[in-house]
């Protein structure tokens, strides 16, 4: 399993040539997504206090696109499925 998720994170990381030194999310696709749309308004903090269900994240970004968030439905796909996944009601230890 850890492997597996080495192997994710390289591939995330080859696959985004702007990776950010620091980045507090937990691993996983998207994970570069997020870091890179949300944090054009603000910093991460709110998103790693926040846990919710994909449909609250769902109504989130909802609410990001009308401060101004510009998603495609890919984008949002990739983004919901990692929030839901990651920092989901009870996240995957
Ligand atoms: C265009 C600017 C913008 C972008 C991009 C943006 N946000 Fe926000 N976000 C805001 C503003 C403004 C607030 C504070 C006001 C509010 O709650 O709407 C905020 C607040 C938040 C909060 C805290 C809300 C609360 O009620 O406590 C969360 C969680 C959040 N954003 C998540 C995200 C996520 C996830 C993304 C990326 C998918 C994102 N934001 C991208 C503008 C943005």
């Amino acid at each position: 399993m850890k492997s597996i998720l080495v192997a994710i994170a390289v591939l995330v990381v080859f696959n985004c040539g702007l990776v950010q030194a620091k980045n507090p999310l937990p691993e996983g696709e998207g994970r570069n997504l997020v870091s890179k749309k949300c944090q054009a308004c603000h910093s991460l903090d709110p998103i790693m206090k926040m846990r919710g269900s994909r449909e609250q994240w769902s109504d989130m970004l909802d609410e990001m696109i009308n401060n101004g968030l510009a998603l495609n439905d890919k984008d949002r796909g990739t983004i919901l499925e990692y929030l839901g996944t990651h920092l989901g009601p009870s996240p995957k230890k």
